[in-house]
């Protein structure tokens, strides 16, 4: 066990050999700031002061050559192999409201939502509860590095996690996902991570805008704001950007909710309608529909959004453009 001292903020945990600096961190209760957990975002750097480190992730997109000149590293790729002082900037807003754990869980159910998007159910062997819009780590057989993803359902007790999973053309953990893993099969399970989660201390009207596989977080939220009582009354407004008509979703799982068609409303935006589809309804970026559907009234609204970089960094530059604070953008971009 290594010992983690941060000189600045007077503050110090305990780092197991098979942790890595930013979780152990975290599942002391500290407030380290990071975003994405899979070395992709930079968030996490620290500079190292003494001790060693061994990376888990060398050529993470997340550590720039000026970085590793300057001893600095990625704490979510980095394990201590002996006590450490470390320079970072701890941040209270980083705490984790439920502290994440590692645990293992069987999947129990696959089911397909488009023709490349699929829901894996997972029971977790210790119930192991969540915030709805946060993520988990799936540890999955084979590939190399846990890979992030965020729970589509909502629960008290945590004793499944459901993840709504997109498959990447070529990529490894998807790859396996779809190809080889079968019901019965366990996986290891880390979490919950992510600050994107419902404030049901706001009264604002909410705005939920998912592209592609950014579906996942945002049907948490809107199961979420349907069951409870603290939001009930409030609008949400759930927005879901795809490329043709095969690729949308979401709009079943809405239906099933209390208040559908009264307070939570779902709209579709088509990036690349053919003709051929006679689509009707919105076309054009996704951000785009969204600031429409509102009227531009975009600050008025707590707006929660997933999905790939380019589609969560336009709905900032529009967010920002249209003066909404940046307290009331809750997002996570899926690296
Ligand atoms: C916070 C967050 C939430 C996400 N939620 C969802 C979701 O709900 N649904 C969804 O479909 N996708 C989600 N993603 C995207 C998902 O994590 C994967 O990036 C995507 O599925 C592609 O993975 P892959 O293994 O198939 O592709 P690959 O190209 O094999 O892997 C890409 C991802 O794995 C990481 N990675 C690669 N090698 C290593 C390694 N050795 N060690 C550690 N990390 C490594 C990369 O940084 C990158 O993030 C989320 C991503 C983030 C960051
Ligand atoms: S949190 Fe470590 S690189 Fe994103």
């Amino acid at each position: 066990m290594a010992q983690i001292e941060i000189p600045a903020a007077k503050l110090s945990y305990e780092c197991p050999e098979d942790d890595t600096v930013l979780r152990a961190a975290l599942r002391a209760g500290l407030g380290m700031p990071y975003e994405c957990n899979v070395g992709s975002c930079g968030n996490c750097r620290f500079e190292l002061i003494e001790g060693q480190v061994e990376s888990l992730y060398p050529e993470a997109p997340g550590l720039q050559e000026r970085d590793k000149q300057r001893n600095r590293h990625l704490g979510c790729q980095t394990r201590p192999l002996g006590d450490l002082k470390i320079k970072v900037p701890m941040r209270e807003d980083y705490k984790a409201r439920i502290k994440p754990v590692r645990t293992h869980g069987e999947l129990v159910t696959i089911e397909d939502v488009t023709h490349d998007i699929r829901e894996f159910r997972f029971r977790l062997d210790a119930p192991n509860p969540f915030l709805p819009g946060q993520y988990g780590l799936i540890g999955i057989p084979g590939v190399h590095g846990a890979r992030a993803y965020s729970m589509c359902n909502v629960t008290a007790s945590g004793e499944e996690w459901h993840f709504q999973i997109k498959r990447v053309a070529n990529g490894q953990g998807t790859g396996a996902l779809f190809e080889t893993c079968k019901k019965g099969d366990r996986v290891e399970l880390d979490g919950p991570y992510g600050n994107a989660f419902l404030r049901e201390e706001s009264a604002r009207d909410i705005l939920c805008i998912a592209g592609g596989s950014g579906l996942s977080p945002m049907i948490s939220i809107a199961r979420a704001v349907a069951a409870s009582k603290a939001l009930a009354g409030r609008k949400l407004h759930f927005v879901y950007g795809g490329r043709a008509t095969r690729d949308l979703a979401g709009e079943s799982m809405l239906r099933e909710l209390p208040g559908f068609g009264t307070t939570i409303f779902y709209h579709a935006a088509l990036s690349h309608a053919t003709p051929e589809e006679a689509w009707t309804g919105w076309t054009g970026f996704v951000h785009e529909a969204a600031k429409e559907i509102v009227e531009g009234r975009l600050a008025d609204h707590e707006i929660y959004f997933a999905g790939p970089p380019p589609m969560t960094e336009a709905v900032m530059r529009m967010a920002i453009e249209n003066k909404v604070p940046v307290s009331q953008l809750h997002y996570d971009r899926f690296y």
